[in-house]
């Protein structure tokens, strides 16, 4: 806006019919909507009754505009046909995916978009025998929702872009491997939404849709996110029996809690007390440990503990107390071998998106432009 000009008219409210309006006004239609017609009779001065009418016209909000027209695609599960004797699982970690919006609306993304084309990439490779598909939380980061940490203005209006980019991922996900179970573990992020609803409206937070009484409440991640056309199992809330996977390929899934001082040490913790493998995430380190103890009949078990980082930007931009982070990028990969065995691969996501997958060089790209076409949102 030019210094000293007035802000652009928003609505515009006047006597005639709409065609009268626009042109009286000087509107273009493809940029205004009538949203009011009225009419009404009233008498002349010589008792003779006419008839009135005012219609009023609101600017065309292309974002709001937009909205509408996403064709989301139902993308069930598919599957296998016969159950390969070599699988895969793929583990993703943290993304953040979150926002900070600068004054001219410009939104700068917390989440590495590479790091994620690359987590994509990696499904895609591994489709044919990729079982399932572990999300590890803190999938969204939803800083307009913490009820802890202050919220400056950049945080606003960022959950809706979040939601909408973090489903249009997931469907990628889904069509990179279609055979996979997909499971989103609740993180501590997207947990401050259920707290935000528990807190201001209790009475509401929980609340399923009349017509699917046994269905998620709806304000859940499942509704926002449109998670039962892809097949998507969203596990909550965080810190619960609930939102923990305990997999039959003998391990346990869950966000996690704690974080060690330094690299190694968080999943040197968990080993101490744990009773079968783990993975978790939350810790936003590449570390894997294992273990090997007598089980209650002095036979050899061996366990793991891994987390494997996460694909946010890892430069001071994700909110947080500190300006510095001892953080790395990476995904996680379980081959379960023919005779039941799960090993753990940790893969490390470098800079500009690249990583090596048993040996294949994957480059991730950034696909803003396929998610502006796809969603229609100004990202
Ligand atoms: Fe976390
Ligand atoms: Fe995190």
């Amino acid at each position: 806006m030019a210094p000293g000009a007035a802000p652009a008219r928003e609505v515009v409210q006047d006597v005639g019919t709409p065609a009268e309006v626009l042109e009286r006004h000087n509107l273009d239609p493809s940029e205004w909507h009538a949203v009011r017609f009225k009419e009404w009779e009233a008498q002349k001065k010589g008792g003779a009754i006419q008839t009135l009418c005012s219609s009023e016209f609101r600017r065309i909000d292309k974002a709001a505009e937009a909205m509408q027209r996403i064709n989301w695609q139902p993308r069930p599960r598919v599957p296998f046909r016969s159950t390969p004797a070599k699988q895969y699982a793929l583990v993703v970690p943290d993304a953040q995916i979150g926002y900070s919006r600068g004054r001219d609306e410009t939104l700068t993304p917390y989440h590495d978009r590479r790091a994620i084309d690359v987590c994509i990439q990696a499904a895609q490779m591994l489709g044919d025998s990729l079982a399932f598909i572990v999300f590890c939380g803190d999938m969204l980061d939803c800083a307009e929702s913490t009820r802890t940490f202050s919220r400056p203005a950049s945080t606003q209006r960022t959950t809706w872009p979040a939601v909408l980019e973090w489903r249009w991922i997931m469907e990628r996900f889904r069509m990179a491997a279609p055979h996979a179970a997909c499971y989103w573990l609740a993180g501590n992020h997207e947990q401050r939404i259920q707290r935000v609803l528990t807190d201001a409206a209790p009475e509401l937070s929980d609340l399923p849709p009349a017509d699917d009484a046994t269905g998620p409440p709806l304000l859940s991640m499942e509704r926002l996110c449109g998670l039962d056309s892809i097949d998507v199992h969203y596990l909550g809330p965080y810190g619960s029996k609930e939102g923990e996977l305990f997999h039959p390929w003998g391990i346990r899934f869950h966000h996690g809690q704690k974080v060690g001082a330094k690299g190694g040490q968080s999943v040197s913790k968990n080993l101490a007390d744990a009773l079968c493998s783990n993975i978790f995430g939350h810790v936003h380190r590449l570390e894997v440990a294992y273990a090997t103890r007598p089980d209650e009949r002095g036979q050899r078990r061996d366990i793991f503990a891994a987390t494997f980082g996460c694909i946010c930007h890892t430069d001071g931009r994700v909110p947080s107390n500190k300006p510095h982070h001892d953080w790395q990028q990476g995904l996680g990969i379980l081959t379960r071998c023919t005779d039941g065995w799960v090993e753990p691969t940790a893969v490390r996501i470098r800079p500009g998106g690249r990583a090596a997958v048993f040996g294949q060089e994957l480059t991730g790209s950034d696909y803003i432009s396929d998610l502006r076409a796809d969603t229609n949102y100004p990202y």
